[in-house]
């Protein structure tokens, strides 16, 4: 019996991510949550013939029967970054409803596996994990930041370039999941290595800055939402695929190091205690298996890197220090 709850499931991206998820047979129930309009989209969602029951649930006083007994939980609920709005000021909302949210799935479903997709993920995830150790469930192999939106993007832009078929090309993607924080480490990949500097540098400016792409192409009007959702539901279907099959999968993620001490202390040991990262990790049905180390990056892949730790460990801290301030 694998239960996925999507919480913001009437969003933009939880509209379609709530569909993609229906495309798995191996999910028995899919719950939508929102604050409203989750039962509506439930409903529509539910005519589709495949394997899973569906339900909707509007509202606090409905989260309980939302969340409870959950595998694996996806947090997509939030407010999409408007044209001209402060980082600070998407946290700010966000942060409160990573919180609440967390609060509930800390409460009733504190075994899940917990995907954040709300922004700034950077700072979301350390808001998400210091919930989870205030209730005394914190296992940082089950929280993941989802970053996978940079990978289909790394993809799809280096084949764009290349003229490759863009499915068969996996670029691994490090470091956080915002702006010059998100690295494509393209060193890894073959069919990259026939790229000058200069062009490796303006494919790794175009994925750090994809999110703008389409912002202004909605003429400020929307956010990327289809690619995130099929994003989102890349790696979550991989979970289900764990906990239903007990398959290992290799993804990036947005994680706590403590999630693996012993596959961080080289990074450590490279950049400083960091604390949180996106790495590429083995997933199995009880979340984090492992880190899997990537060797001979670039020389400027490490610099940037460099970089990318000092606006993380300021949006880690922003994490901490939102949540010490609700004590
Ligand atoms: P949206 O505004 O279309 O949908 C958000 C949904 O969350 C709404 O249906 C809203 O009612 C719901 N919601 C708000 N507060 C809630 C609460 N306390 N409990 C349950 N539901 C609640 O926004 P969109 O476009 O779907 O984006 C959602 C989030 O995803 C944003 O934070 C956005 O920045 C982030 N995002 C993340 C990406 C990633 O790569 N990780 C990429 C794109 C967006």
């Amino acid at each position: 019996m694998v239960k996925v709850t999507i919480c913001g499931a009437a969003g933009g991206i939880g509209q379609p991510l709530s569909l993609l998820m229906k495309q798995s047979n191996d999910i028995d129930h899919l719950s939508l949550f929102d604050i409203a309009n989750a039962k509506g989209v439930a409903s529509d969602i539910s005519h589709i013939n495949t394997h899973s029951k569906v339900t909707g649930h509007n509202g606090p006083q409905e989260v309980k029967e939302a969340l409870e007994n959950s595998d694996i939980v996806l947090v997509s609920a939030g407010v999409p970054r408007k044209p001209g709005m402060e980082r600070d000021d998407l946290f700010k909302v966000n942060a409160g409803i990573v919180r609440d949210i967390c609060t509930s799935i800390a409460t009733y479903s504190p075994n899940a596996l917990v995907c954040i997709i709300s922004n700034p993920v950077n700072a979301t995830v350390v808001v998400a994990s210091e919930v989870f150790k205030k209730y005394g469930v914190y296992n940082p192999r089950k929280i993941f930041g989802v970053n996978t939106l940079d990978l289909i993007r790394s993809s799809s832009f280096l084949a764009e370039l290349i003229h490759a078929d863009p499915a068969s090309i996996e670029v691994p993607v490090i470091g956080g999941h915002n702006g010059t924080t998100i690295i494509p480490i393209f060193s890894q990949v073959e069919s990259a290595k026939k790229l000058s500097e200069e062009e490796i540098a303006q494919i790794t400016k175009r994925v750090q800055y994809a999110g703008d792409e389409v912002l202004k192409a909605k003429e400020g009007k929307g956010t990327a939402t289809l690619a995130m959702a099929h994003a989102g539901a890349r790696f979550a279907l991989k979970l289900v695929d764990a906990v239903a099959n007990n398959v290992t999968h290799t993804e990036c993620s947005y994680i706590s190091l403590l999630a693996d001490p012993e596959g961080s202390k080289e990074m450590e040991r490279i950049y400083g205690q960091i604390g949180y990262f996106a790495v590429p990790i083995e997933l199995g049905k009880e979340g984090i298996k492992r880190i899997i180390p990537i060797k001979n990056i670039s020389t400027v892949e490490f610099t940037m890197l460099h970089h990318a730790v000092i606006e993380l460990k300021a949006s880690i801290a922003q994490g901490v220090q939102f949540s010490e301030d609700q004590q």
